[in-house]
């Protein structure tokens, strides 16, 4: 049965479970030096991450969920609590061994067909030539982009940047996605066919994925579980089971009478929580 827990007993619960945690944000806070003072932007982020599990963090925009990724991810620190990935704290000032980041912003090289955009980061560990390209290889027909080897970034389609996006984080098999709006810019659609893909790569290898999105449908039809995030400065307002059985059809699933009754109960704490911030 689905229910709606804070997130503190949520993990208490999960720390029995058998599945060891791949990522643990504990009272995690974050504030920014801005104009001379400093600003609260994560009040208190208390959450989990299992091996293996899909969890995605739903909030307004600025509540903080890039600067949640950032953290993990080890590119940025945090001002308090404990960040650990696998039972290893997390640095502000080391990338986190282990976490492939799939960033809010392209960060394609132009100057770099598709393949040599996909192959770079076992370029940078130093992998003889051969063996990289035989893995590219590899990821250019996980994602469906057998043909576009190619091309360069501006001659792709935006779907199609994503793609090489994702194969450029899969290449180098990380225990852990970091995921920030990966589809975000693109149209409602295409969309669809990429959360399609994207379980259809999830389906053949489960990984553990921390999932940023600001559109319900999504979140729902992708993750085991939901975070929703109140507004700045943040904290965890819900963590929700997510008790819809896989494989998941993108487009059926939305039609399924559990889809609507967790969208009903996700949807009355986030619009409560729109409507307060109105209000301050
Ligand atoms: N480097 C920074 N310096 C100062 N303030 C920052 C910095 N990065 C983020 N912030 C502030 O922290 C808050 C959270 O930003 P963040 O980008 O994490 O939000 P978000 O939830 O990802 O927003 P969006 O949904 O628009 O992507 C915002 O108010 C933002 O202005
Ligand atoms: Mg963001």
């Amino acid at each position: 049965m689905s229910s709606m827990m804070p997130a503190s007993e949520s993990i208490a619960e999960r720390h029995n479970d058998a599945r060891p945690t791949a990522l643990l944000f504990q009272g995690v806070r974050k504030h920014f030096w801005k104009n001379g003072q400093w600003v609260e932007a994560i009040r208190n982020a208390t959450f989990d991450v299992q091996d293996g599990e899909f969890v995605a963090v739903i909030g307004p925009s600025g509540c903080g969920k890039s600067t949640l990724l950032n953290m993990a991810a080890g590119i940025m620190d945090r001002t308090g609590g404990e960040l650990e990935h696998r039972g290893v704290p997390v640095s502000g000032s080391a990338v986190t061994s282990g976490v492939g980041y799939v960033t809010q912003k392209d960060t394609l090289l132009p100057w770099r067909t598709a393949m040599d955009n996909i192959q770079l980061p076992l370029e940078i560990r130093g992998l003889p030539k051969r063996e990289r390209m035989e893995k590219a290889a590899k990821q250019i027909d996980l994602v469906g982009l057998s043909g576009f080897e190619n091309h360069f970034p501006h001659e792709l389609s935006g779907g199609m940047r994503k793609r090489v996006g994702l194969a450029r984080t899969l290449i180098y098999e990380p225990q852990t996605l970091l995921m920030d709006e990966p589809f975000g810019a693109l149209d409602a659609q295409l969309t669809l066919v990429m959360e399609e893909e994207l379980l259809r790569i999830l389906e053949q290898r489960r990984r553990t994925v921390l999932y940023v999105t600001h559109d319900l449908d999504e979140a729902i039809t992708m993750a085991d579980r939901v975070v929703v995030l109140a507004a700045r400065p943040s904290t965890v307002h819900l963590v929700q089971d997510i008790d819809i059985p896989r494989p998941r059809d993108v487009h059926k699933v939305r039609y399924t009478p559990r889809f609507g009754q967790l969208h009903d109960i996700l949807w009355n704490v986030i619009s409560g929580d729109i409507r307060k911030g109105e209000e301050m």
